[in-house]
């Protein structure tokens, strides 16, 4: 089983793994232009913990995530990663500390390529890196599988042969590959039946305990956000409206916004345990 946290490194180490740092995005072209798709966005990502990114659709969430992967280029602002600048280092620097994040989709039918096997779908990390020969991958696949509580079996199966809920597991699965200490889940639940999202919940739950995971979680759902969270940043337009500790968010919010999005969350309990 992986393994990197060891009681030492908790205890010495309390800098944030990521520091986001006036963060801005302007996709405005010189035929159109439109409000800043994020501006001037901070926060910072505890170490073993998890940051919530909440808002309203277009709030600029998954840009702000998009620019942390490297995936669009910031206008301004920097992305502390453990200590160092992604936007500054070169290519090599990036290249290993990008290893170190890795991200699930909302979209496991999308996600997941039709024609692989799981076997090659959660192996391809470790291939496009070199790492291990085919066996090693073989047997690190079905570690993994197992680490998001499918049969090894499955190995050999198709995405077309699993539910929503089991093709989300093999996309968590594959991010895990790389041992990442980071993972960016860009509204994981969203595509689920309710009654399957309290089980993701607790698995990525149990993973962030087992494997001393980081994550940077992005919703529109109060509901979920509220029992996976430590940190928590509301955004609107681009903005962040407020952050803070997340049962603060929840119990004493500072702005109507926040209290309107509140007032949104449906009577239901997510079953977790
Ligand atoms: N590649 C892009 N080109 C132009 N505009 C974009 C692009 N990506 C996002 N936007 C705009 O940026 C704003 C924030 O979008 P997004 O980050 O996807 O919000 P959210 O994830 O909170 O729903 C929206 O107005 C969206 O239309
Ligand atoms: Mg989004």
């Amino acid at each position: 089983m992986q393994q990197r946290r060891s009681a030492s490194a908790v205890a010495s180490d309390k800098t944030p793994l990521l520091t986001v740092q006036g963060l801005r995005k302007d996709f405005s072209t010189w035929r159109h232009s439109t409000p800043l798709a994020v501006d001037d966005v901070s926060f910072h990502l505890p170490r073993h913990g998890t940051t919530s990114l909440v808002g309203e659709s277009g709030s600029g969430k998954s840009t702000t995530a998009r620019l942390i992967l490297g995936l669009e280029r910031l206008d301004s602002g920097s992305v502390l990663f453990d200590g160092q600048d992604i936007s500054r280092v070169s290519r090599r620097d990036w290249l290993a500390l990008r290893r170190r994040i890795q991200v699930v989709y909302q979209n496991p039918y999308a996600s997941l390529n039709p024609r692989l096997s799981l076997e090659q779908i959660i192996s391809e990390p470790l291939q496009a890196f070199d790492i291990g020969d085919p066996a090693w991958r073989k047997q690190r696949a079905a570690t993994l599988l197992e680490q998001v509580e499918l049969p090894a079996r499955l190995l050999g199966s198709q995405p077309v042969a699993l539910s929503g809920g089991q093709r989300q597991r093999v996309a968590i699965a594959r991010a895990l590959a790389l041992e990442p200490q980071l993972l960016v889940l860009d509204e994981p639940l969203s595509a689920l039946d309710a009654s399957i999202q309290g089980q993701i919940l607790k698995l990525l739950a149990d993973l962030q305990a087992r494997l001393g995971l980081s994550y940077l979680f992005i919703s529109h759902d109060l509901a979920v956000v509220r029992q996976i969270s430590d940190h928590v940043v509301v955004m609107r337009g681009g903005k962040v409206v407020e952050q803070g500790a997340c049962e603060q968010i929840f119990t004493a919010p500072g702005s109507d916004y926040t209290r309107s999005l509140l007032a949104d969350i449906p009577g239901r309990l997510l079953e977790v345990g």
